[in-house]
């Protein structure tokens, strides 16, 4: 009766609950007992953390990456990749999405989480292939929503494509923390019962449901849940580490977890969350449990951003009108999970809808997802909708990325001297401004150090 843990802190919950503004240095002292605690995997790369290290910590997240490797010889790192979105929110072409892939292997990750926004497997095909070409372990995730054409059925078939695929684990992941306790009982058998694999829980806490989600997933026969250790838990990120664990052996499994060295993480953890409550950058407002997820069905993220939307338009009064043309829009759309970009996509049409009249403006995203650029729509999506966006026009089938040209060559010969390896072109590909700012500053910082060591030689010899 094993049950495995992945540990958040390093990657979802430091994005949920304080926005991926980690540093490296932050965490770096405790990696060692990270290390050693008995976890299956730390999530500690991909999701936002890549496009933080550029954007705001002045990171080269490849560099955290094999950081964090040389400090964690002996647990698995794991990551988590958009398929053919990479870490970004458009579709790359397949040269960039392998090598990406390859080099994410190369400087230490071991198990990688792969999925797509719309469970079009078409769109993670390639790095799927790829991630098991060189080796790594690749868990594939089904988004998990709520609609009146997911139902068991369609998770059960999406599962039987990723076992097809050869993916070694099946991921079902609730960004949204809607999931309940009896659902996830329910898809955790009848996945494993139909494919045979081991099966893992991602959950946040956002509606309250996790631990219970957690515990029924685990009685269903979940293989490994993922937690976040205490003080970097709850709200919108995951339930915490040590009361599943404390729960869980209670109950006779063995979760392989070392709980004195759970308790120095989560000290260690305490003081820099106490310094990110001060400065602001943890909210409470994050911390808490939001019901109005459930009610809604829609993720709480996707909620504040509709608050304040309306907010600053002055037209918080309509909120009750767009929270009920949120599922009139999500149906037309033929359904699409609300993650990461339908979600925004979704809200946004939504609000227009309702302040300027139904359809009367369409957001390009929407137009490019109903002519077919994301991937195929889980459910038909409504006449008058592909009316107004395709204009007579036949919508695209094939896989989008296959009309996409490949960018590594010519990337790496535009950038000439200024990448110094391919992980350089693949940062440029991924964030092209942020890329090359960084690299500008890192030019900056080597001519710094260069005077300053001739000045010391200089002077030594003075
Ligand atoms: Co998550």
């Amino acid at each position: 009766m094993d049950i495995r843990f992945t540990e958040t802190v390093l990657r979802d919950a430091n994005q949920s609950l304080i926005a991926t503004r980690m540093p490296f240095e932050a965490f770096a002292p405790i990696l060692q007992t990270l290390d050693k605690a008995g976890y299956y995997s730390l999530e500690c790369w991909g999701g936002a953390t890549f496009d933080s290290c550029l954007r705001y910590l002045d990171e080269d997240p490849w560099e955290r990456l094999r950081k964090i490797r040389k400090a964690c010889p002996e647990t698995k790192l794991q990551m988590l990749l958009r398929g053919q979105n990479l870490l970004g929110y458009k579709h790359y072409p397949d040269d960039a999405v392998k090598l990406f892939v390859r080099k994410s292997v190369e400087n230490g990750i071991d198990v990688i989480r792969i999925f797509d926004a719309l469970n079009d497997l078409r769109n993670i095909e390639v790095a799927v292939g790829t991630a098991l070409e060189c080796g790594a372990q690749v868990q594939g995730a089904i988004c998990y929503t709520i609609s009146p054409i997911h139902d068991l059925d369609s998770y059960v078939k999406t599962a039987e494509g990723l076992k097809a695929m050869g993916v070694q684990s099946v991921c079902i992941k609730d960004m949204a923390g809607i999931l309940s306790p009896k659902q996830a009982y329910d898809t955790v058998k009848a996945i494993k019962e139909a494919v045979g694999l081991p099966v893992v829980l991602h959950t946040h806490s956002t509606t309250g449901l996790g631990f219970m989600t957690l515990l029924k997933a685990v009685e269903a026969g979940a293989d490994v849940i993922d937690t976040a250790i205490s003080c970097f838990s709850g709200g919108t990120a995951q339930p915490a580490t040590e009361t599943m664990d404390y729960v869980l052996r209670e109950y006779g499994h063995e979760t392989g977890l070392d709980t004195k060295k759970l308790k120095e993480i989560n000290d260690f953890f305490k003081p820099y969350r106490a310094k990110c409550l001060d400065s602001g950058l943890l909210n409470p407002v994050v911390m808490a449990t939001a019901t109005d997820a459930l009610t809604y069905q829609i993720p709480g993220g996707m909620l504040s951003n509709l608050v304040a939307q309306l907010t600053a338009q002055g037209k918080l009064e309509k909120l009750d009108e767009v929270l009920c043309e949120v599922p009139n829009v999500r149906k037309d759309m033929g359904y699409p999970p609300l993650v990461t970009p339908m979600s925004q996509m979704v809200g946004v049409q939504a609000t227009s809808n309702v302040l300027t009249g139904r359809y009367k403006n369409i957001s390009k995203e929407i137009k490019a997802y109903v002519k077919g650029e994301y991937g195929r729509a889980p459910g038909e999506i409504s006449d008058e909708l592909k009316q107004l966006c395709l204009g007579g026009e036949q919508p695209i089938t094939c896989r989008y990325a296959d009309l996409l040209e490949p960018a590594v060559e010519k990337t790496r010969k535009e950038l000439g001297d200024k990448a110094t390896c391919d992980e350089d072109v693949l940062s440029y590909i991924a964030f092209p401004q942020l890329a090359e700012k960084f690299f500008d500053a890192r030019e900056e910082r080597k001519t710094k150090t260069f005077a300053y060591t001739i000045r010391e030689i200089g002077e030594d010899k003075a």
